[in-house]
């Protein structure tokens, strides 16, 4: 078995040596430290084939994905998302009383409130940060890397932490193999600063409201609470109607990267790393061969992780960089789509 993302070794150590340069240089959002989590627990197609009608072989050529990491029944958001922010904090050489914000992007809280970024924040015991959560679905990370940008630009905040967390486990519907196969748990995490090195480049933020019904989760807020109906409706689950959302997603991607590429003056053939949200390969081939983007130049590891919804980006951003596939100075290219719908990509020098 593949070792976890814990305890690997950190490739973006070196920018410890500038952390005291950088401060009250406000002209630039810069990540100086990435890390991630996921739980241990791994399940296969195969497990999976015990649970539903379905194989390996629809998963893995429909989808991409052979394995998943699931929570345990006393896991949280918050729980998985600590040791992402240790871990990325740590490669950042910023100790948590130095934190002035924390944003956290998910879908599935740890309660309807407090805000998990609340929770973090205790646990982290990052006494000094305000904090506060942001739903966007799969796009989850790259709104919080937009927030977090306007708000070090504006000099409300020198170092922000941003975490994509999701465990989807807790909303999935075990029974429905059109969703269940799709999805798994984890979190990413980076820490920004103020810098006057450019940092990030360009971000493209788009949602439509029009196609909100297409992938959600009925019940559990304002409108339909938990109820015996619901129960027995298993409406307390996520609901998608996958082919529409794919055909959209592939062409909400393509337009935001290119956007985003525009806004940053940069062509494809500058992108050192396209680094996608991980729903379905499908879709990140698509996208790749619409942008002319070589195969080598896309990072996927969904093979091992499925869908995490929000912690997609910076889960594969992290691994990224500890498997070396970016360095300092490279540019790196963020898309994501998810529930909303809302898509979004960024252009980012590291
Ligand atoms: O992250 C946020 C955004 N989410 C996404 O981007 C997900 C986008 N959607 C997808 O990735 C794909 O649409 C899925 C992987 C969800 C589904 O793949 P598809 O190629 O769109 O399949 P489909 O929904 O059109 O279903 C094709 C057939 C159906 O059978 P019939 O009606 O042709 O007899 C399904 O019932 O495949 C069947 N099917 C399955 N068969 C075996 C659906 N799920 C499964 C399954 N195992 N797990």
């Amino acid at each position: 078995m593949e070792p976890t993302l814990i305890d690997k070794p950190r490739a973006l150590n070196y920018y410890c040596a500038n952390a005291s340069e950088i401060n009250s240089k406000l002209k630039y959002a810069k990540i100086i430290g990435t890390g991630s989590s996921v739980p241990k627990t791994v399940l296969s197609n195969s497990d999976l084939e015990k649970m539903v009608d379905t194989s390996d072989e629809w998963i893995t050529s429909r989808t991409g994905i052979k394995e998943r990491r699931i929570a345990d029944e006393n896991t949280a958001a918050s729980d998985v998302a600590y040791k992402a922010a240790e871990k990325a904090l740590k490669v950042a050489c910023v100790s948590p009383q130095n934190l002035d914000a924390i944003i956290v992007g998910t879908v599935t809280p740890d309660f309807v409130f407090p805000s998990t970024a609340c929770v973090l924040q205790s646990l982290l015991g990052a006494k000094k940060a305000y904090a506060f959560d942001l739903m966007a679905g799969c796009s989850g990370f790259l709104y919080t890397l937009h927030v977090a940008e306007g708000i070090i630009k504006s000099g409300g905040a020198e170092k922000i932490l941003v975490i994509g967390v999701d465990i989807l486990s807790k909303i999935t519907d075990f029974e429905d193999r059109s969703t269940c196969i799709l999805f798994g748990d984890g979190a990413g995490a980076a820490v920004l600063t103020a810098s006057d090195k450019p940092g990030i480049l360009s971000s493209i933020l788009s949602s439509d409201g029009d196609d909100w019904d297409l992938l959600y989760v009925p019940a559990g807020g304002s409108r339909t609470p938990i109820g015996e109906e619901v129960l027995k409706s298993r409406d307390q689950y996520i609901k998608m109607k996958g082919n529409d959302v794919f055909k959209v997603a592939v062409k909400s991607m393509e337009s935001a990267t290119i956007n985003a590429l525009n806004k940053a003056n940069v062509s494809p053939e500058d992108i050192d790393l396209f680094v996608p949200h991980q729903a379905n390969y499908r879709i990140l081939e698509a996208v790749r061969k619409r942008l002319n983007f070589p195969e080598e130049k896309v990072f996927a590891n969904l093979d091992k992780y499925g869908n995490t919804s929000a912690a997609s980006v910076p889960l594969a951003l992290d691994e990224a960089v500890n498997k070396g596939r970016i360095k300092e100075g490279n540019l790196v290219l963020f898309a994501a789509f998810g529930a909303g719908f809302t898509w979004g990509a960024s252009v980012v020098k590291l």
